[in-house]
């Protein structure tokens, strides 16, 4: 971290601003004070006549309101209409627009070529005018908007279905998959055969339907994180009026996406993902859920209960209910219950936001209990190891040899996911 030894006021300006990871970056890079500063559309003449600031990034809505306050724009900025960092100086307030640097990096970062290719973006907001200016300065050979109702020089879906199935990258820039509508996808991408890339400059969740689904496909894809903090990274160059060192962005990035990510065990009951859990989160000061301990609580009621009284359908969506809501969590150790796996909407929830731990314990080691309803005896164990042993597999960001005793397992987890 850059120590400044004046005081400098530092911030982010836009309408909403809880969720914004902007101070956690820039606490990162330098010692200045940084704060979020939300303002109302009414407020915004007052602020920025007065100015009380040395620098600022500006976000939603305020990206080209901030303009006219302006005595200086740079080049990039004033292509696309859209400045993000603003610095006071001796002559004024001067604009910039850090956006297009932040998505450049993070094609690079996700290893998506444009050079030559066709480019969808959906969407006609502010991120897909960047988007464009990027697509455009990187040598793409046709670069298409896309939106609902086709306005401003856009293509509609219908269009882009029947007549530009041949796109080669895609690059989502609608707020479709953001948090509360992570089940939302934005565009079928199975009706594009020749994709190569898939961009979407959402980061809540780190990873949406639109870029598991792609990734499933064997396409390079991506979300947002890498770009938030590249452009904030060369933001705060631009307040300083000096670089950081080749690296800062990819440090910065790989720490933030593992405080925010969620460590997920699954496996077989038995297997030790409630043990593991526990100690991951004494060692890694990360708060534990059970989804079994919440469905008991929510409940009322022990698990066998639940079954014997309502079958088992009941308690599968009950435990699809808390999964959907846990893994909207970010920075927790998540174990699941061992049939959480089954239903497909549960993996791609809790993959949403995090890593997923397939705790591989072998059979010979696995304990047949009574309060575990599907595996209480020897014979039922075998069966549901042999049915999902596969399935675990096929989930897992890792494999984790689980023969050996919890703490071991726990280190290696831990390791794992520092690295
Ligand atoms: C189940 C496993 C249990 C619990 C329920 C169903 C299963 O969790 O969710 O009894 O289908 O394997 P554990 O894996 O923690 O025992």
């Amino acid at each position: 971290m850059k120590h400044i030894d004046r005081p400098m006021r530092c911030g982010c300006i836009g309408e909403h601003l809880t969720h914004s990871f902007s101070k956690d970056i820039h606490a990162r890079l330098a010692s200045y004070a940084y704060e979020l500063l939300e303002l109302a559309p009414h407020a915004l003449d007052a602020f920025m006549i007065k100015a009380p600031f040395d620098a600022i990034n500006v976000t939603i809505p305020y990206k080209s309101a901030v303009i006219p306050y302006l005595s200086h724009i740079d080049a990039a900025a004033e292509a696309i209409g859209a400045v993000n960092t603003i610095v006071k100086r001796e002559d004024g307030l001067w604009g910039y627009n850090t956006d297009v640097y932040g998505m450049t990096e993070l094609l690079a970062h996700a290893g998506v070529s444009i050079q030559g290719k066709k480019v969808l973006i959906l969407g006609t907001g502010g991120t897909s005018k960047t988007a464009c200016a990027v697509a455009r300065a990187e040598g793409a050979s046709c670069v298409l908007r896309v939106s609902r109702d086709g306005r401003e020089g856009a293509i509609t879906y219908a269009q882009a279905y029947q007549a530009h199935t041949d796109a080669q990258v895609l690059i989502n820039t609608t707020p479709c998959g953001m948090y509360p509508t992570w089940e939302a996808c934005p565009i079928d991408i199975d009706r594009f055969p020749a994709l190569t890339g898939v961009i979407d400059a959402i980061y809540n969740p780190l990873c949406t339907k639109l870029v598991l689904a792609a990734r499933a496909r064997g396409i390079a894809a991506e979300g947002g994180l890498y770009m938030l903090v590249a452009q904030a990274v060369r933001a705060s160059e631009i307040f300083l009026g000096e670089d950081y060192p080749a690296g800062t962005t990819e440090r910065i990035y790989r720490d933030l996406l593992r405080q925010k990510q969620n460590i997920v065990l699954i496996g077989m009951p038995s297997c030790g993902k409630t043990t593991v859990g526990t100690h991951l989160a004494e060692r890694m000061q990360r708060p534990l859920l059970d989804t079994d301990a919440c469905i008991i609580e929510r409940a009322g009621t022990p698990i066998p209960t639940i079954f014997a009284t309502q079958g088992e359908a009941a308690f599968r969506a009950m435990e699809q209910q808390v999964v959907r809501d846990i893994a909207t969590q970010t920075g927790h150790i998540i174990a699941t219950g061992g049939g959480a796996v089954l239903r497909e909407d549960n993996i791609q929830a809790l993959r949403a936001n995090g890593r997923l731990y397939f705790l591989d314990r072998p059979l010979s080691k696995l304990l047949p209990t009574e309060d575990r309803p599907l595996s209480g005896n020897a014979q039922a164990l075998r069966l549901r190891y042999h049915e999902r042993y596969d399935l675990y597999c096929r989930c897992a960001d890792v494999i984790v040899d689980a023969s050996t005793d919890a703490e071991v397992i726990a280190d290696f987890i831990q390791g794992e996911f520092s690295t």
